[in-house]
């Protein structure tokens, strides 16, 4: 298998597909090919008859990854709710081994290989298989998204206390701005984690206005305020 990130945050809805989006973007424009997986995605609307992965097709577009969307997304689900329930529900049986497979495919024929999960990471894939398990399997370091406010502390904490306990290596935090209104525990979030955690900060991303006309340019949006150096153990040297 080749070289990946796991894009993994404290709860759903928090940025893993933005901050997945803007890291391929800042990546693909320092000269690597990079690829993207989202190996189920719910909550997925229908399209031209078809369910459609809207955070796949945001990942595909940034990374310039040329595989198909139903290669990068293998389970697309209409309930939004984790996987395991949505897959139960629609009768769809998610099978880990072609993931695995898949997942080999598309990380050997790139230089890095996103991997976005669903929910944050003990979301259940399978009933008794979680995002953790997958990261896991596939052997895959964690990129933790989490979201600057009140409770951030606690949920990072949590997670990557979590995270330690199952061996996952953790290259960093992403702190998320998902709010506009001055938040004082925004302003001290950062500051208060540097004495609770030695995994580093790669970056705090500022809220966007207009996020969604400025998709195609998340990299510039990001600006110099991420961090890439400690992702250098898992980049190919060139
Ligand atoms: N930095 C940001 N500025 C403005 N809006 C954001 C920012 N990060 C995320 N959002 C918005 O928050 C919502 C959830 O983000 P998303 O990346 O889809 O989360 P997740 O992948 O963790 O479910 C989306 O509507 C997204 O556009
Ligand atoms: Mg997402």
């Amino acid at each position: 298998m080749g070289r990946g990130i796991f894009i993994t945050g404290t709860d759903t809805g928090v940025g893993k597909t933005v901050v997945a989006c803007g890291l391929a973007a800042l990546l693909r424009e320092s000269g690597h090919k990079v690829g993207v997986m989202k190996p189920a995605e719910t909550g997925c609307e229908e399209k031209g008859g078809q369910l459609f992965p809207q955070d796949a097709f945001y990942l595909k577009e940034a990374s310039g990854c040329s595989e198909p969307l139903e290669k990068i997304c293998p389970y697309r689900l209409r309930d939004p709710l984790t996987p395991s329930m949505a897959a139960e529900r629609e009768g769809v049986k998610i099978d880990i081994s072609l993931l695995e497979k898949i997942y080999g495919e598309i990380s050997s024929t790139h230089d890095i290989t996103l991997v976005e999960g669903a929910g944050g990471l003990l979301a259940p894939i399978l009933p008794s298989f979680t995002y953790a398990d997958l990261a896991r399997l596939l052997k895959l370091p964690l990129l933790v998204v989490a979201p600057n406010r009140l409770g951030i502390i606690n949920h990072l904490l949590l997670t990557l206390e979590h995270a330690s306990c199952r061996g996952l290596q953790v290259l960093g935090y992403v702190s998320n701005r998902l709010s506009s209104e001055p938040s004082l525990a925004a302003d001290t979030n950062r500051e208060a984690l540097l004495s609770l955690t030695a995994v580093p900060c790669l970056g705090e991303i500022p809220y966007i206005e207009d996020l969604d006309a400025k998709r195609s340019s998340l990299g510039d949006a990001f600006g110099d305020g991420f961090d890439l150096r400690p992702l250098g153990a898992v980049l190919p040297r060139r």
